[in-house]
């Protein structure tokens, strides 16, 4: 049995609007284990998003726990709650999120930054990972200067640096053309090979059907949970040799 990196126990989220409360998670429960490569899916406001900023500690739940590789993290305050996520979550978010500013290298140092990691230590660290997404000949590049798909590759790199147990994406593909779309998942599909836990929010079935695992939400209730039959597709695998053994 794979090591258990979460537990969502009875998880609540209610939302204050003026008097009224707003039920957004209503009692949410389940377990990811290391390794796994699971889709989040569920109608416009079912609580997919609101699910996310729990499991990334960005928001606490309600009422209800969750345990992060054992530990309680539903009842920390702010500052304890970014040192934590630091640690162990990397994000990826539809709209990439790149500081426009800094370098593609520099983007990647961002977490180990925060995490006081020296520089010689961190510039090393970036440049595997940004070789890793098959970028590293761009290191010099602002984000401006590269293309949407290559934007989400350094977020990947960024998310991957300080080698997070669970990597969570909140639509990676959404601004992405379907072929560019494939090769981010055909980066997904690599990185979970080699052991890192993901969590895909997503709308499309195509890119639940390439997960092992789709969990439903409807109405802030968990509809369905299911295992299934993890399909991908030729040409991910493909890109996905290319980037790992090269650094166009
Ligand atoms: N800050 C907030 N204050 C009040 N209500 C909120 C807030 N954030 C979300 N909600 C409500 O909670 C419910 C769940 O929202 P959430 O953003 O989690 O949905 P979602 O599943 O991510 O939807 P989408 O697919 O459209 O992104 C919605 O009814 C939404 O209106
Ligand atoms: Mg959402």
């Amino acid at each position: 049995m794979s090591e258990l990196i979460l537990s969502l126990k009875d998880i609540k989220k209610a939302y204050q609007m003026g008097e009224e409360k707003f039920l957004a998670l209503k009692g949410v429960s389940f377990n990811l284990y290391q390794g796994e490569m699971v889709a989040l899916m569920g109608p416009s406001g079912s609580g997919k998003s609101t699910l996310m900023n729990i499991l990334g500690i960005l928001d606490n739940p309600t009422e209800g726990d969750y345990l992060l590789r054992g530990e309680n993290v539903s009842k920390l305050d702010e500052f304890d709650r970014a040192e934590i996520r630091n640690a162990y979550i990397g994000f990826v978010f539809q709209s990439f999120h790149l500081l426009p500013r800094l370098n593609l290298l520099e983007n990647v140092e961002v977490p180990l930054t925060y995490a006081g990691y020296a520089p010689k230590v961190r510039r090393d660290r970036a440049f595997d990972m940004l070789e890793k997404v098959g970028l590293v000949d761009k290191w010099r590049n602002l984000p401006s200067q590269i293309s949407g798909g290559q934007k989400q590759r350094v977020a990947v790199a960024r998310a991957l640096a300080m080698n997070p147990a669970l990597l969570l994406a909140d639509e990676p593909t959404g601004n992405l053309d379907t072929q560019t779309g494939d090769e981010i998942m055909g980066l997904f599909h690599v990185l979970n090979d080699e052991g890192v836990t993901v969590l895909i929010v997503t709308h499309e079935p195509e890119i639940a059907e390439q997960t092992k695992r789709s969990i439903r939400l409807r109405d802030g209730l968990l509809e369905s949970d299911q295992k299934h039959e993890q399909r991908r597709p030729h040409v991910a695998s493909q890109v996905s040799t290319h980037y790992i053994g090269s650094s166009q």
